[in-house]
């Protein structure tokens, strides 16, 4: 699969070696940075990148990560189209696929061992959108709140 990456300083280390791990089990990685670890660096001016991306279909996937995950998340979600949400569990990462078509990963990379990330990460690769009509329905809902018509 191709796999966008993107983060700030708080998961740099994190972010290296997912795309260590994901070139290894043979996934296509595009890396929107940071490409240094900068502490007084921005989580969107790398997460914003990786999101349009997404939506734009140049990758399959995106992983989107900083010290929390939260602004991450935050920031990736407000690119119409995406679906983001910061994940802990292993059913979250599986499940925000299935049903909630959840498109960017994010994690936090001072809150997860690389352990647990790549668990996570696989998870989340392995998983597909079910498209189950009750699913459908209700992001069709969740869509008009992006074109602000409810
Ligand atoms: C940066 O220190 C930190 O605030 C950022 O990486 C992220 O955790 C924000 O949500």
């Amino acid at each position: 699969m191709r796999v966008g990456l993107a983060t700030d300083h708080g998961g740099f280390e994190l972010k290296e070696e997912l795309v260590a791990q994901l070139k290894a089990a043979g996934h296509e990685v595009v890396d929107f940075g940071a490409h240094e670890l900068n502490q007084g660096d921005d989580y969107p001016d790398y997460v914003t990148p990786l999101a349009h991306a997404v939506v734009a279909g140049e990758v399959e996937r995106g992983i989107a990560i900083c010290g929390s995950g939260v602004g991450a998340s935050v920031c990736a979600n407000k690119i119409e189209g995406v679906h983001a949400c910061l994940i802990h569990d292993h059913f979250s990462a599986k499940q925000g696929v299935e049903d909630d078509h959840m498109n960017i990963l994010c994690m936090g990379g001072r809150t997860v061992g690389p352990c647990v990330a790549w668990d996570l990460v696989e998870t989340f690769l392995n998983a597909e959108y079910s498209q189950e009509p009750r699913h459908l329905r209700r992001l069709a809902k969740v869509a008009l709140l992006d074109s602000r018509k409810v």
